[in-house]
């Protein structure tokens, strides 16, 4: 097992830079390459007020932090001028389904125009080598029940979705006129699926959602689409390929030809409904007296199915997921308790967290 983590000694060092580090994805992603000794500058709005995992994980006092919008092309430009990094994670966006459709505009400027503004800075500054974060949101998904590959067609039928695609064919474009004229892959674009992990407290990401509620002592709480199938994931497994992802471009493994674009999904057994991964949490988590019901009112669209299919990151970057869907929960459920039950050492429990995951077999 040793082996296969061997990668991540390629970060030693290294200059990153991290965009979104005051986010759910961000937080791991900078906690954990600290870690390995990199030297990690981030990106990001300030953090939310109920926001708990930037501060917990003491991130101001380990990277450089920049409180800087992504849609001010001049100081994200200034920015990576003067730090130079070697490898560029992209990682910023409005995130929040339910907010995509309240603040539509806010969604397509950060998520089309921000994703823009770093991938220009990012070409113009030369930076070696980019994973640009996206999701598998970012799929034309008529609720047909199959797996996407990543040369399934792009395209959204609300908001999130249809930013996302956006932001991918922004990347595509980039692609094609900027960096395809190396014999290997600099820059590389990662769709991932539904996110858990310890720390997350988003408003309307059913996760946060229920420790809130199980926090306030709530006895009911609504979802809204129980029935809605999604490939759940821990925040380990995503950001594990992201970090080999980014070793594959540091050390040109990557053939030109290859499609630039990479899914990193669940074990199948993974896809599961959100009533189902709500009770499941509900029961890890003990003793308690929430009860989940079904929504009334249906404000937003929202695709029924979701999955991803896997095949390409397995064979060739030799990725694949660790964890169970009951691993996933449990170190979830862990994380949040730990937190809220007062442990002053959360930087310890999370670095616990990530050996045990790198301790997990494939
Ligand atoms: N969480 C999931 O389940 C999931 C699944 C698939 C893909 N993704 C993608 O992964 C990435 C990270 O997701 P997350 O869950 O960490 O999101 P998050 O909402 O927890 O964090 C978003 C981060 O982006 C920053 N940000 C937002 N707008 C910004 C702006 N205008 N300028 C600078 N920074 C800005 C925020 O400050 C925060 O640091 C996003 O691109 C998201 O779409 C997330």
């Amino acid at each position: 097992m040793k082996k296969k983590n061997s990668f991540l000694k390629s970060y030693k060092k290294l200059r990153i830079l991290v965009t979104g580090t005051t986010g759910f994805k961000g937080a791991w992603l900078a906690f954990w390459l600290n870690s390995l000794g990199a030297r990690v500058t981030g990106i990001a709005l300030k953090p939310e007020k109920d926001s708990i995992l930037f501060k917990s994980l003491n991130l101001i006092s380990k990277i450089d932090q920049h409180f800087i919008d992504i849609n001010n092309f001049t100081k994200v430009n200034q920015l990576i001028k003067k730090t130079k990094p070697d490898i560029v994670f992209h990682l910023a966006a409005q995130s929040i389904v339910s907010n995509s459709f309240s603040l539509p505009l806010e969604t397509f400027k950060t998520n089309i125009m921000g994703s823009a503004n770093v991938l220009e800075a990012y070409r113009i500054n030369r930076v070696p080598y980019l994973v640009y974060i996206s999701s598998d949101k970012c799929y034309l998904n008529f609720n047909k029940e199959k797996n996407f590959k990543e040369s399934d067609s792009l395209g959204g039928l609300d908001n999130y979705s249809s930013s996302k695609a956006s932001a991918e064919m922004i990347f595509s474009s980039y692609f094609n006129n900027y960096f395809k004229k190396k014999k290997f892959l600099t820059v590389a674009s990662a769709r991932a699926g539904n996110v858990i992990g310890g720390g997350d407290m988003k408003k309307n990401r059913i996760i946060p959602d229920i420790v809130k509620a199980l926090n306030d002592k709530k006895k009911i709480l609504l979802l809204r689409d129980p029935k809605a199938t999604r490939p759940w994931q821990h925040v380990l497994e995503c950001i594990n390929g992201y970090l080999l992802l980014g070793h594959n471009l540091l050390n040109k493994n990557l053939n030109i030809n290859t499609i630039p674009n990479w899914n990193f999904g669940p074990k199948n057994t993974n896809c599961s409904s959100v009533e189902n991964i709500s009770r499941t949490f509900i029961k890890s988590w003990g003793k308690n007296k929430l009860k989940l019901n079904k929504s009334k009112t249906k404000k937003f669209y929202e695709s029924k199915y979701l999955s991803l299919n896997i095949n390409k990151a397995k064979k060739e970057l030799n990725w694949a997921p660790r964890l169970n869907l009951e691993d996933t929960i449990n170190l979830t459920v862990s994380w949040y308790k730990n937190f809220f039950n007062g442990n002053k050492n959360m930087e310890l429990y999370t670095k616990k967290q990530i050996d045990y995951f790198l301790d997990n077999h494939s």
